[in-house]
């Protein structure tokens, strides 16, 4: 009677506790387009580390730089379809999705990358990552990179001297109608196809942060920089939402926990891992620098106020209006 008993006992608990010991971790694949030694690259194995540590077996995270995995035409249709759980695309290539995201591309309209964090903090900024949900994607996290950098076949240095140039952009209606209104011509372009046409020709300059510029090597085949900072990178750290809904609570919890804790890492460092690579283009010696001054900027400023104006009602006033304050602190 005991030794029954005990059997089943014994059978009760294994079927209890057998799941949860020997089920296979979830897997979370974190794909992007970036090298590794990059704000996201960096962010994104850190985050590998600490779930590495903190949810061993219970949660593992795999990293696939370099559009390795997916690259920007086909990264948000794999989140859709649970090809990869993770990904943090530029917010430009998330404009078609959320048209208020598109005050981060106006050009000229944050002074520094201090004010887009402050920016990020804000309500208007905050409530975005939800505005991606009836797409079903969520927002977790804002991440920086850099201030975009213009890289061309010639000397830029004031507005007028756009005029012809063919400029690669990303998949930003707001980025492509800036170069349109200077009289370039843009390029919608992923990412992984940018150095090759920058190389052959096929476009004649591009808009990068350091980070990107040093990592995929343009600054060898543009030899003309100009550090204009005209908008800044930003990118917004996005999972499936039944995925993320779908995550017991408590790892759900625990995985916000450790996202936060990468992020501030992230967006510490961007900007030092950006001074980095401006350095060592620098150091190789590749490409005239050209710093843009105040006053230039002041006049660049003055040339894109139409597309401002022209983007405020899609942008939203009160974003843009809180875009604005928060260059003011
Ligand atoms: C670009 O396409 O230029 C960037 O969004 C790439 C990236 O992820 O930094």
């Amino acid at each position: 009677m005991t030794k029954t008993l005990l059997a089943t006992l014994a059978a009760v608990l294994l079927a209890i506790f057998a799941p949860s010991v020997l089920a296979d971790p979830i897997v979370i694949k974190f794909a992007h387009v970036v090298t590794d030694d990059t704000p996201k690259g960096r962010g994104a194995l850190l985050f590998q580390k600490l779930v590495e540590e903190r949810l061993a077996g219970k949660v593992k995270v795999e990293v696939y730089p370099n559009s390795s995995l997916v690259g920007d035409a086909n990264e948000l249709e794999a989140l859709r379809t649970g090809k990869v759980q993770m990904l943090a695309p530029s917010v430009s290539k998330l404009n078609a999705l959320s048209k208020p995201l598109q005050v981060y591309d106006l050009p000229y309209l944050f002074d520094s990358l201090e004010a887009v964090k402050r920016f990020q903090h804000r309500d208007k900024s905050r409530e975005l990552l939800g505005s991606l949900v009836t797409h079903g994607f969520t927002g977790l996290a804002y991440w920086n990179n850099g201030g975009r950098q213009l890289s061309a076949t010639r000397d830029i240095r004031s507005p007028a001297d756009l005029k012809g140039l063919t400029v690669r952009v990303e998949s930003s209606d707001v980025l492509a109608a800036y170069y349109q209104l200077l009289g370039a011509q843009p390029v919608k372009m992923p990412f992984a196809q940018v150095y090759e046409a920058l190389r052959t020709g096929k476009v004649q300059g591009a808009e990068n942060p350091w980070s990107n510029l040093l990592g995929q090597k343009i600054n060898t085949v543009q030899p003309y920089i100009v550090e204009d900072n005209h908008s800044f990178l930003t990118y917004m750290l996005i999972t499936n939402t039944s995925f993320w809904n779908s995550l017991p609570f408590e790892l759900r919890s625990e995985l916000e926990a450790i996202l936060d804790e990468v992020t501030q890492v992230v967006n510490r460092d961007a900007e030092a891992i950006n001074a980095k690579a401006r350095e060592r283009v620098v150091a190789a010696n590749t490409s005239k620098i050209l710093v843009q001054t105040p006053a230039e900027r002041e006049v660049w400023r003055a040339a894109v106020a139409p597309l401002i104006k022209r983007y405020e009602s899609e942008v939203g006033s009160d974003v843009l209006r809180a875009a604005e304050a928060a260059n003011r602190r």
